[in-house]
This record gives structure tokens, C-alpha cells and sequence, in this order.
């Protein structure tokens, strides 16, 4: 599974999965452009993985013009733009009854348009490159819904069409777009979030590395006849239901 020398560019990469991915792409000798709003971790990020290896760049995923000077200042530092992870996300809670507009054009803003955005800012560079691959983070709440997180569950279900259609649009210019589902992953969004864990057959959290791999699987050529498909990875979440009985 090789990622050497690939660029590849991260939103929402200054903690949780984000984090690992980067880590784990510079480990495997690519290059990275850490994109996130949190410009002060994102930058130590940077600053430990080493300036040959990475570079942060302020990226507020639900603008276009962030997107814009990202790719820009992924061709201007490495000279090329083979991989995009759409990683960024945020989770907010309420019922449908109680859901502002606010909150909702928020969630879906960064979430589902912070993709779209992203993968539309990505295409003249991996043109540019003969092709790419895209990831885009969407979770098991994009495959079955849950009551309290309705921008966030749209928003989830949204990511995985949007992927299908990017799939078929650039599948000409060689670019293939995947998504991604975890389950319930050991980072702050959910740290305190779950008081038990029977809704999953493995009956614990997965780890943000076991992310990683799959992403950095779908990043290289090893997935090269996959495209517009979905890989979950949620200890068996949404197999159906443990422990009725
Ligand atoms: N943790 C889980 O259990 C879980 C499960 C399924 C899917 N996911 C998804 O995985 C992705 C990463 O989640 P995580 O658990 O690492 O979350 P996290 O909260 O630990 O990290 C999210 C990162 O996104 C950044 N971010 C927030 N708004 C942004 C914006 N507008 N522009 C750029 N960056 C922004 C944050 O600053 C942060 O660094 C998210 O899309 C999330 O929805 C998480």
C-alpha cells in the first residue's frame, strides 16, 4: 500500500482523525497540506511532522476561497495535488422541532458543503496530475439514522450521494471518490458521548489509526478499481441488532 511521495491535502487534520491521517501519511512518506480553523495545533502538527513533510494552511472547509488558496498552496509548496481527504466535521444536538435554521445551515454548511466545495477546488490540480483519489469522511449515521442529530445525520447521508456522483462525473479523468463510515472512534467529538456501547457487536470504540489505514488504502493504488463505493469500519454497528434478547 504505497502513499510515497503522493500530495496529499486533509481538512479538520489538526486533531482527532484528522491528526492520525496526517501522521500516518507522512509516516508513509507522502506529503501532506493540513487544512483546519484551529490554526495553533494545526501549526504544532505541522511543526512535528517537519516542514519537508507538511504544511498548514488556514482552511475553513465552508468557504470557497479557503479551498482555492489551500490547492494553491499545495501546488505552490509540492508541486502537485494527488490526494484530498474531506475529513472536517462537526456534530451538534437537538431535535427536529427545536433545530434552527442557524444550526442547520451550519451542519450541513461544513459538513456536506465543506465537501462539495473541497472536491470542486481539487479538480484542475489532480487534472493537472492524470488523476487522484478523494476520501470523503462520512460516518455510520450516513447509512441508518439516530433522534437528536438531524442536520448531522442529513448531512452524513448527503456525503455519501455527493461521493456517487463525484464518482461518476470523474471517472473519466481518473480521479476515484470514496467515502468513509466509522462507528464510534475514540476522539473529542465523542469523548463522554456513550454510556454504554451494546449498540455495537465489538462493544467498544474503534481507534483513529483503524482509520487511517482504510483511508490511506483508499488513497493509494491499491484501490484502484474502487470508486463510488462505501467502506465501513464500525465494529459491526450497522450489521443490525446486538443484544435484542
Ligand atoms: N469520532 C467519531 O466517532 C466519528 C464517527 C463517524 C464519523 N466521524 C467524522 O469524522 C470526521 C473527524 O471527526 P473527529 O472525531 O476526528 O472530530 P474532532 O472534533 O476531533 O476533529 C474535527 C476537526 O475538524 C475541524 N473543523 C471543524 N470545523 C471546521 C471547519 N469549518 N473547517 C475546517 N476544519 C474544521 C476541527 O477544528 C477539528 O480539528 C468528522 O467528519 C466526523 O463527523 C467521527
Amino acid at each position: 500500500m504505497s502513499v510515497m511521495n503522493k500530495v496529499v491535502l486533509i481538512s479538520g487534520a489538526a486533531r482527532g482523525m484528522g491528526a492520525h491521517e496526517a501522521r500516518s501519511f507522512v509516516a508513509a512518506g507522502a506529503k501532506v497540506v493540513l487544512g483546519d480553523v484551529a490554526d495553533e495545533a494545526m501549526q504544532a502538527l505541522a511543526e512535528e511532522l517537519g516542514e519537508d513533510s507538511a504544511l498548514a494552511v488556514h482552511l475553513d472547509v465552508s468557504k470557497a476561497e479557503d479551498w482555492t488558496l489551500a490547492v494553491q498552496a499545495a501546488m505552490d509548496r509540492f508541486g502537485r495535488l494527488d490526494v484530498l481527504v474531506n475529513n472536517a466535521g462537526i456534530l451538534r444536538f437537538s431535535m427536529i422541532e427545536e433545530c434552527s435554521d442557524e444550526e442547520w445551515e451550519q451542519v450541513l454548511g461544513i459538513n456536506l458543503g465543506g465537501c462539495f466545495k473541497g472536491i470542486r477546488a481539487a479538480i484542475p490540480a489532480m487534472k493537472a496530475a492524470g488523476g487522484g483519489s478523494i476520501v470523503n469522511i462520512s460516518s455510520t449515521s450516513g447509512l441508518k439514522a439516530f433522534s437528536g442529530v438531524p442536520a448531522y445525520i442529513a448531512s452524513k447521508f448527503g456525503i455519501r450521494g455527493l461521493t456517487k456522483a463525484a464518482a461518476i462525473e470523474l471517472a473519466p479523468l481518473n480521479i476515484r471518490v470514496n467515502s468513509v463510515h466509522p462507528g464510534n472512534i475514540e476522539t473529542d467529538m465523542v469523548d463522554g458521548l456513550y454510556e454504554s456501547l451494546k449498540h455495537v457487536p465489538m462493544n467498544r470504540l474503534g481507534k483513529p489509526e483503524e482509520i487511517s489505514k482504510l483511508v490511506l488504502f483508499l488513497a493509494s493504488d491499491d484501490s484502484s478499481f474502487s470508486t463510488g463505493a462505501e467502506f465501513i469500519a464500525d465494529g459491526g454497528e450497522t450489521c443490525g441488532m446486538p443484544n435484542l434478547f
